[in-house]
């Protein structure tokens, strides 16, 4: 599913002016510079795309969290694959980034507070759900510290901005 997301930002990246895939981008509106081929000769320009990645894992972190405090396993389970599917496309897309190694980064400080995750949804353990998101929290903010980023402080949310999606487990 997650799969699609990747599509998403191929094809976006693929209507940018950059070229990507060796695609002719005629379709692109006209509003590089004249010289545009100079942009052949910046590859780094067109892989970024991190600060989008993290803002999906931003709302993958918080519905994690509104659903573990709701009790709503199956949902918790469901949103932390997302993060985790999310965090393996970083690895596999932009595995450096401005020379930081964010995909080795991933898997020293994400997998294993993931891993507790995974084991306090399975057994609908609240206590060790709270402590073991406590935990991927201070690994976001871990890594934003190693990445000249610690200004981007994360935290549990304090009440839901999704006011169209209802967090409690469904009536069965
Ligand atoms: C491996 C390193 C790393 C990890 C782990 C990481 N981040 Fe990030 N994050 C970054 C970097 C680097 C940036 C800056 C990206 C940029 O400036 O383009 C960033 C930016 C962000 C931003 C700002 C993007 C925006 O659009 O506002 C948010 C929010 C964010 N991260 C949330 C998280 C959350 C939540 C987690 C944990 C679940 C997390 N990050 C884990 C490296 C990381």
């Amino acid at each position: 599913m997650k799969r699609l997301g990747v599509a998403l930002i191929v094809g976006l990246l693929a209507a940018s002016p950059l070229p990507v895939g060796g695609q002719p981008n005629s379709a692109a509106p006209d509003q590089t510079p004249k010289a545009s081929a100079s942009n052949e000769d910046k590859p780094s320009s067109y892989v970024p795309g991190l600060g989008e990645f993290m803002g999906r894992i931003q709302v993958d972190h918080a519905k994690l969290w509104l659903a573990g405090e709701a009790r709503n396993w199956e949902l918790a389970g469901y949103q932390l694959s997302e993060l985790k599917e999310v965090f393996s496309d970083v690895q596999d897309l932009v595995p450096r980034y401005h020379n930081i190694p964010v995909g080795d980064m991933i898997d020293a400080i994400i997998t294993g507070t993931v891993t507790e995750l995974e084991g306090a949804i399975a057994v609908h353990d609240f206590n060790k759900f709270s402590a073991s998101f406590d935990s991927l929290t201070a690994a976001c903010n871990s890594c934003h510290q190693a990445a000249n980023r610690g200004f981007i402080v994360i935290r549990r949310p304090a009440q839901s901005n999704f006011s169209n999606q209802d967090f409690s487990p469904a009536a069965k």
